[in-house]
């Protein structure tokens, strides 16, 4: 029996978080060698920090995959749903806090040690990884370069476990079915989207007469550049509606959701004050913020590399800070719920719904007689 266990009664604070091991695993490399480096040891920490972190982000996404695979997504559920994106998002924030603690490392330090770790790098966290490919990043939509890093840098068993997740659906795969499962846009008296395609259009028309009365002031290039832009806005409407129109987008990759599951998702945006829709819009949000904290986080980490490395390539041989630059550009994964924002309309044009649907969408809180 360990000397703890006599001590005291019950579960010991050691014992129960396993410190001994966990506190045991910073070994600095340059001590190894003979030559200890003081900031190794900060380095090695907060990388620690960040796994430990990321582990959690990932039990929390596995319980998201879990309820979303369910048939029907109850309503409490979706409660829980959002509570843990907040956590997660939460967690996100604390990590770009912690590249300031990185920082306090100067670059000449981080030079004593740095050779140590080749060819070791971040593109080996199989962890960072696992998130990406839960978020719904599959290794088709990375760029050629992120691609050859991704499978090219991990160990066999790091890769083939990814590749085994990869194989399962993602959250966006997820999400983009239980917004298909939506009601509300359709029913037999009412297409909402017939009525919401009659007020964007009248909105643009009343757009065109307003450029065209400006026109005598601004002149006729004033003119042509306006209304070279309305045509533009009028297309892009037009590809939200059309089958095809989406079809063409999704295979240029500028689309990743279904058309049902944008449209669903812009009327959920569109009707967020509605008391059923608060939720899934909240719901949405998040999801929103979560890519959002995760980009500005690759943002942060280049500028970081940069400030370390200057224009030097990184430990795993990346072109290191152009390289995650263009990775932070090019591997966002929610994209079309951001570009949702270009096809919502003002408050005070919302097409009117009927009766029956605003019935629908109201909580009953009846006064009781
Ligand atoms: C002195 C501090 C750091 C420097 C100079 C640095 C630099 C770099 C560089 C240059 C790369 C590109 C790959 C390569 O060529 O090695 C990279 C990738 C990466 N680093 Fe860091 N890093 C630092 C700290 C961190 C920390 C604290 C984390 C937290 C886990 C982290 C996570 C990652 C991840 C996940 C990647 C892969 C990103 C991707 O491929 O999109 N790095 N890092």
């Amino acid at each position: 029996m360990s000397e703890s266990q006599n001590n005291v009664e019950g579960t010991y604070y050691g014992d129960y978080l396993q410190l001994e091991k966990l506190l045991d695993t910073q070994s600095p490399m340059s001590a190894k060698l003979g030559n200890e480096q003081h900031d190794e040891t900060l380095f090695i920490i907060v990388h620690q920090v960040y796994e430990l972190w990321f582990k959690q982000i990932i039990h929390e996404m596995h319980s998201l995959v879990e309820i979303f695979s369910e048939k029907s997504v109850d309503d409490h559920k979706l409660g829980t749903v959002v509570a843990r994106l907040e956590r997660i998002n939460r967690i996100q924030q604390l990590l770009m806090g912690q590249l300031d603690v990185m920082e306090t490392m100067t670059p000449m330090d981080f030079l004593e040690f740095r050779d140590l770790l080749v060819p070791a790098s971040g593109f080996q966290s199989a962890q960072f990884r696992e998130i990406e490919i839960l978020m719904g990043l599959r290794t088709s939509d990375r760029k050629a370069v992120d691609r050859e890093y991704f499978l090219g840098r991990l160990n066999t068993k790091d890769r083939e476990r990814l590749q085994e997740i990869e194989k399962r659906p993602s959250i966006l795969e997820l999400v983009e079915k239980w917004l298909e499962r939506v009601p509300f846009t359709e029913d037999a008296t009412f297409n909402f989207w017939d009525e919401y395609k009659k007020t964007v259009y009248s909105m643009l028309d009343q757009d065109e007469q307003t450029i065209r009365k400006n026109a005598a002031q601004m002149g006729e290039k004033y003119l042509a550049i306006q209304l070279e832009n309305l045509e533009s806005t009028k297309e892009n409407f037009e590809t939200l509606l059309s089958p095809e129109e989406h079809k063409k987008l999704k295979e240029q990759g500028k689309r990743k959701l279904s058309q049902k599951a944008i449209l669903n998702a812009l009327f959920i945006s569109l009707y967020r004050d509605e008391p059923i829709l608060q939720q899934p819009y909240r719901f949405l949000k998040l999801m929103m913020d979560i890519d959002q904290s995760f980009t500005a986080w690759r943002y942060r980490h280049a500028l970081m590399a940069q400030r370390m490395l200057g224009t030097k390539i990184g430990t795993g041989g990346s072109s290191g800070h152009q390289y995650l630059k263009n990775a932070a550009d090019n591997n966002r994964v929610y994209l079309d719920l951001f570009n949702l924002s270009t096809f919502l309309i003002p408050r005070s044009k919302l097409p009117q719904l009927p009766g029956v649907m605003r019935e629908k969408l109201n909580f009953h809180f009846n006064i009781q007689n």
